[in-house]
């Protein structure tokens, strides 16, 4: 069966799968250093994801007060909730400021203080003087950051002759014995399979948004890469946390950046009450995203949300005026008319907690090379593969992400990835031959796949999961509601045994890629579901109302999480790296939060 594909063979240094910020940002770093990148993307590299970020990128420049690394770094490791690795988020502060300088250089159009300088906001969990006061540490090119970004990188990969399959959707990776020897994609287009050697594959296929019903992230957020390392026999960290995002439009879970509030704007439930300044007395409406997510969670149920069916809360920027809204917030007033009928001038918003961003990903070291535990070493890299953003967890997020700093992971690990990958390979150096049975798994997943001929539909089973996953993995989580949830996945999982793909053809099959998709998110809501049910306590974003103190003496360590072909989970844990990378700053031992 597998010998009656056409496959197009290539050779490259490197390869790397998306083309978001982390991806784009590897292949123009890897092009200019003078190795020859291919980059496979399965949507027009401007379409990727990354074109949705909003609000900004977090570096301590200093431009509107006084700033300092160090505080960047203490602000994130709390924000963390003490699960982030202190070496890598060392590393990810002390880069943030040349690597924003850099993507000035490149021309990404930031927006402008009056002498000239990069704008920054204030957000969320953003601080000077570990937690004295608020910083104003994001970079913001208004409310469109990402797609400033996104465009600049992706005009400099091609300046630097960057290769890219656009349009290509990757299927798997080609593993042998333990290391990554390349990838096989589908061209969309014309059905034909290509199949690339790199001495390095780089993922940057970006979250798994789409395992939820109401998600900030685009539909194609499928979780692709992770999905291909749990294939390859390769754990998944710590993906029972997922961010909620505190304003996503109600109804249509559209994001509204945390810009919003960063410039002044505030949450109001039914009494019309700043109910923020109950929950978090200091940092108020800039407290984390984990914590205002929870606050609003709280108001609707205990009666206090908006609308006819109290069940979401108002976002109100009236006061700040046309100026500031046209000025610093033109694309979520253009969001909140088409999506909410809301004139931001004259209404609140209405919104709620809505998925928006995974922890957890591909387990990896602050170079971007992947890692797993063998023979006893958590920190065993496996050789040929690296993953960046949203895909990797490196982990500088740990249980809960700052906002504002997606996009500073992106372009900073990307940016690693293409320095590491310089000084592993020589450029043009040869590869060894790969024989049939190297590609054969690959195929043969396809193959399964697209002659599929069950009785249920793949809207079916995704729309099951996807309700599922809302319900017994959200904002608020019990073991009661958790298990009842692992017992409805493991039945949807199943009648993935009975999906129906219609039609075989390859060219421009969406029911076979969004299939393709599908198998790829059921294995990563498994790891969720079962990661948050294993984990009895309450840390970041993963909040158990059955064991609501954080653990640190049983549990401040990563979940790695493995599947099997049916998606059986496995779980084994990885130590928190509590060291730092030079001793310009201290290890922030873990302590009571406050808001
Ligand atoms: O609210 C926002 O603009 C989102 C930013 C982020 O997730 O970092």
């Amino acid at each position: 069966m597998t010998n009656a594909y056409k496959i197009i063979d290539h050779t490259y240094d490197v390869v790397i799968v998306g083309a978001g910020g982390a991806g784009l940002r590897a292949t123009l770093g890897m092009a200019a250093q003078g190795l020859s990148t291919a980059c496979i993307t399965k949507v027009f590299p401007t379409r990727s994801h990354t074109v949705a970020a909003q609000g900004g990128m977090s570096a301590s420049l200093g431009n509107m007060g006084e700033d300092h690394w160090n505080w960047h770094m203490y602000d994130t490791i709390k924000g963390s909730d003490w699960l982030g690795d202190q070496d890598a988020i060392e590393y990810m502060c002390r880069e943030a400021v040349p690597a924003v300088i850099e993507l000035e250089h490149f021309g990404v159009p930031f927006s402008r203080t009056e002498e000239g300088k990069i704008y920054q906001r204030p957000f969320g969990g953003m601080t000077t003087n570990f937690g004295e006061g608020t910083a104003q540490r994001t970079c913001a090119a208004a409310d469109r950051t990402g797609h400033a970004i996104l465009h600049t990188l992706y005009q400099q990969s091609i300046k630097h002759h960057a290769e890219f399959y656009i349009e290509h959707f990757a299927i798997d990776l080609i593993m042998v014995d333990g290391e990554c020897k390349g990838v096989i994609s589908l061209d969309l287009a014309t059905g034909i399979l290509h199949r690339y050697q790199a001495h390095t594959v780089v993922l940057a296929t970006g979250g798994c948004g789409r395992t939820y019903f109401s998600a900030t992230s685009a539909h194609t957020c499928t979780g692709d890469g992770n999905a291909m390392v749990l294939r390859a026999g390769l754990p998944l960290q710590d993906m029972e946390f997922v961010q909620f995002h505190p304003t996503g439009i109600y109804g249509a879970g559209v994001l509204i950046t945390e810009g919003v509030r960063g410039e002044g704007g505030y949450l109001t439930n039914n009494e019309g009450e700043r109910f923020m300044e109950r929950y978090a007395p200091n940092a108020k409406d800039l407290a984390s995203r984990d914590v205002v997510s929870r606050s609003m969670t709280m108001e609707i149920n205990g009666g206090r949300g908006v609308g006819p069916d109290n069940d979401h809360c108002y976002l109100n920027l009236m006061h700040l005026g046309n100026d500031v809204i046209e000025k610093r917030l033109p694309g979520i007033s253009e969001s909140a008319r088409i999506f909410a009928g809301v004139d931001v001038n004259k209404e609140p918003i209405p919104v709620l907690p809505t998925v928006h961003y995974n922890m957890g990903g591909i387990p990896t070291n602050y170079h971007g090379e992947v890692v797993t535990l063998k023979d006893g070493n958590p920190d065993t890299v496996v050789p040929g593969l690296m993953a960046i953003g949203e895909a990797a967890c490196v982990s500088v997020h740990g249980a809960n992400r700052l906002g504002s700093n997606s996009l500073l992971d992106i372009v900073v690990f990307g940016r690693a990835a293409a320095l590491r990958a310089a000084e592993l390979i020589k450029p043009g150096s040869p590869h060894k031959p790969l024989t049939p049975e190297d590609s054969a798994p690959a195929l043969d997943h396809l193959d399964r796949i697209r002659h599929a001929k069950g009785s249920t539909g793949t809207a079916q089973i995704r729309d099951n999961m996807q309700r599922t996953m809302q319900k017994h993995a959200a904002v608020f989580r019990t073991g009661d509601s958790l298990q009842e949830g692992l017992v409805k996945m493991r039945d949807i999982v199943d009648s993935f045994d009975d999906v129906k793909v219609d039609d075989p053809n390859l060219i421009w099959n969406t029911d076979l890629v969004e299939t393709l998709e599908l198998e790829n998110l059921l294995h990563q809501a498994q790891t969720i579901i079962y990661g948050a049910n294993n984990r009895p306590e309450s840390r970041g974003a993963h909040a158990r109302d059955d064991f609501e103190e954080r653990d640190d003496e049983n549990w401040m360590k990563h979940t790695l999480a493995w599947t099997d072909e049916k998606a059986n989970v496995s779980v084994d844990y990885r130590p928190v790296h509590m060291y730092t990378l030079t001793d310009d700053c201290e290890v922030i031992p873990p302590k009571k939060r406050v808001y």
